[in-house]
């Protein structure tokens, strides 16, 4: 999470079928005894079952409200990486479950602290690739999605592993309920036209894109490091109608 995946060097493939190869990282430096802790004590009882391959091999589908036990509407946080947006938008909005993917697992334990300091218990944990859960979610569950500061990738021969191309966009369309808010953030300006683009070819509407961010934003740690390197942040807002 700490590095840019935009050297092949530092990638690490995961052993999976070609078409869902993952580049990013899935580990970082040793982490505190205390994120140690969150780990095994935490994020058991808030991963949800039925999404992994060895748990779900046939790719079912799963029914959401079994993850709240409850039918709350439903978000999701793609790359959640240190967890501060993901726990504001939780303490902010107590009447929404929030589902956040991040398969880097210093950053699953950031969030899990954070979580303890919240106090937020409307928040579900998928610490891998968010390809998997949208594989195994119904139709029109998902009532928001944010995918903030995402890989970059800035090679053009990398580019097709963005977040913003027909694979991720089209699955993440599918699971969107009608009139459902999809949000983005970047700093990478290449990345925001490519998204302008590929998103309303996966049959997405923009709503806004701005240079002001959303009223309840909270910037996140890749924003903050953004702004401290001389780059501008730029936000858009896609809905599926
Ligand atoms: C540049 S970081 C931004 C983290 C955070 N959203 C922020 O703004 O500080 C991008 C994050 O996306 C995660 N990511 C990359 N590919 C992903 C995938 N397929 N599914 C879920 N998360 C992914 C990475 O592990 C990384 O933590």
């Amino acid at each position: 999470m700490t590095e840019s995946p935009d050297t092949p060097e530092t990638t690490v493939p995961a052993p999976q079928p070609e078409w869902r190869n993952f580049y990013g990282r899935r580990s970082g430096k040793t982490m505190r005894a205390s994120q140690k802790t969150y780990i095994s004590e935490d994020l058991g009882s808030l991963t949800p079952g039925g999404i992994s391959k060895e748990e779900n091999p046939g790719r079912e589908i799963i029914d959401p409200g079994t993850i709240f036990g409850n039918d709350a509407p439903l978000w999701l946080e793609v790359g959640f990486g240190g967890g501060e947006h993901m726990v504001h938008m939780a303490a902010r909005n107590p009447g929404v479950n929030i589902l956040g993917c991040e398969p880097f697992i210093n950053g699953v334990a950031m969030l899990l602290g954070k979580i303890r300091t919240a106090g937020v218990s409307n928040v579900a944990i998928w610490p891998g690739d968010v390809r998997e859960v949208m594989e195994v979610l119904p139709d029109g569950c998902i009532a928001k999605a944010f995918l903030n500061y995402p890989d970059p990738w800035h090679k053009r021969r990398h580019h097709r592993r963005r977040f913003v191309t027909p694979g991720y966009l089209q699955a993440l369309h599918r699971i969107l309920s009608p009139g459902a808010e999809f949000r983005v953030a970047t700093d990478i300006p290449n990345y925001m036209e490519q998204a302008l683009i590929e998103a309303p070819k996966a049959g997405f509407t923009l709503l806004s894109h701005s240079g002001t961010p959303w009223d309840d934003w909270l910037s996140t740690r890749y924003e903050q490091k953004a702004l401290r390197e001389g780059r501008v942040p730029d936000y858009a807002t896609f809905r599926k109608p």
